[in-house]
């Protein structure tokens, strides 16, 4: 079905639309592990920490849209580093394991090893050590992958659309180079934020003539390349099912050129399936948000720049949390309200998608995070 392309500031509508939820509810046990209406856990906290990019990927942010009149979020509306930490610890006192910053671009926020610093002190009830790691486009690692792994960055993920010059400013369209972006991934590997994970959203016609070369540039590399299908997510990159590069044809193309053979999920939940080079050369992945759904061990949430949080990818609705944390809203009702939200989730989108014939407004991936 083709997507409507809503040429609007769809997520100043959507962030209108959060429900602020009353202060009471469950109170979760301290160091309790928070299950949602189908057994799933609470692990993962991505915080998108600004909505704003220095790119503009046709796929995301497509330049029509996001121009020189969109309106992105005003600095008092978004969270402080001080409201993110307090909302952070929150959830790690709740199971949480694993954080992830994202944006829009997170390396954009003024002072962002500041928030990572702060992040990095927080403290897992069981002891266990936090997974605090960052989603970039790449073009400032090189100068900024010291001094983020320095304020306590446990790795990066780097996202990368083509090793082919032409075809990488084609995907940005914002003529930004190729070679900046993977000497940043180079430079985030020496200083010790590996191995890097390469994040490479493959749409058709527009970059899977990338696949085999992309492949052959990162296997020997110890970086980890990653093959996402291209995802309905947001309502302005005019999703369309012609268009997604199913992962099983991503393996099939490869297969063609390198001997592979499947590896194990590291862990529970993982959203990759991992792969091997027979030969040695490293392990790649593919993520199959839309041909196998994995909605069933799904085990994050995401934080909003302006402090919504969500509960799916393809919310439409979110919590506000923001409301409350600069009311005055105590630990106690901010973590009751946390559960609360957990406790009464539903979301499935993935897996439903066939059924969901209806369009409807769905938040732009650039602010929610991905
Ligand atoms: P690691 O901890 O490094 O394994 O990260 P990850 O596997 O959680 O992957 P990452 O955060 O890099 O996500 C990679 C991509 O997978 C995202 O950019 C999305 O395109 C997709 N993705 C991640 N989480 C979800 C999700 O909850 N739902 C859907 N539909 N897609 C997701
Ligand atoms: N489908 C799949 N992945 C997407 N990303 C952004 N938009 C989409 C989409 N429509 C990915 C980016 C990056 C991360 C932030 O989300 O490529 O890896
Ligand atoms: Fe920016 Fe990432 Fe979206 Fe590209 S995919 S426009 S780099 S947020
Ligand atoms: Fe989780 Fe929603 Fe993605 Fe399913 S579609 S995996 S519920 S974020």
């Amino acid at each position: 079905m083709i997507q409507k392309v809503v040429p609007i500031a769809l997520h100043r509508r959507a962030q209108q639309a959060a429900t602020p939820l009353p202060l009471r509810g469950p109170l979760a046990a301290p160091g309790g592990v928070l299950l949602d209406g189908h057994q799933r856990r609470l692990h993962d906290l991505r915080i998108s920490v600004t909505d704003r990019c220095n790119f503009r990927c046709v796929y995301c942010m497509p330049k029509e849209i996001f121009d020189k009149d969109y309106q992105f979020a005003p600095h008092s509306a978004i969270l402080s580093f001080e409201e993110i930490t307090r909302l952070a610890r929150l959830f790690v006192e709740q199971g949480v394991e694993k954080i992830r910053l994202t944006g829009g671009e997170p390396l954009l926020r003024k002072n962002i090893e500041r928030l990572i610093e702060m992040l990095a002190a927080l403290r897992r009830p069981d002891g266990g050590s936090l997974d605090l790691t960052l989603t970039t486009n790449g073009s400032l690692l090189k100068r900024r992958a010291q001094s983020l792994k320095n304020a306590g960055l446990s790795r990066v993920t780097v996202s990368l659309d083509a090793i082919d010059d032409g075809v990488f400013r084609r995907m940005n369209d914002a003529e930004f180079p190729v070679a900046d972006v993977l000497e940043g991934i180079d430079e985030a590997q020496r200083v010790g934020l590996g191995p890097v994970k390469v994040n490479m959203v493959v749409r058709r016609g527009l970059n899977d003539g990338e696949v085999v070369p992309m492949a052959r540039h990162f296997r020997g590399s110890g970086q980890i390349l990653r093959f996402i299908e291209y995802m309905d997510v947001g309502s302005s990159n005019g999703w369309r099912m012609d268009d997604v590069v199913p992962s099983a044809e991503v393996i099939a193309r490869l297969g063609q050129f390198f001997a592979l053979e499947p590896l194990e999920s590291n862990y529970a939940g993982e959203v990759a399936q991992r792969w091997r080079y027979t030969d040695g050369a490293g392990e790649l992945g593919v993520i199959s948000s839309v041909t196998q759904a994995f909605c069933g061990t799904c085990t994050r949430a995401r934080l909003a720049t302006e402090g919504s949080l969500y509960t799916c990818l393809f919310a439409s609705h979110g919590t506000d949390f923001r409301a409350p944390l600069r009311t005055g809203a105590s630990d106690a009702q901010l973590a009751g309200l946390i559960a609360a939200v957990w406790g009464r989730r539903d979301d499935r989108y993935s897996a439903l998608r066939g059924a969901n014939t209806l369009p409807r407004a769905k938040i732009e991936m650039s602010y929610i995070g991905g």
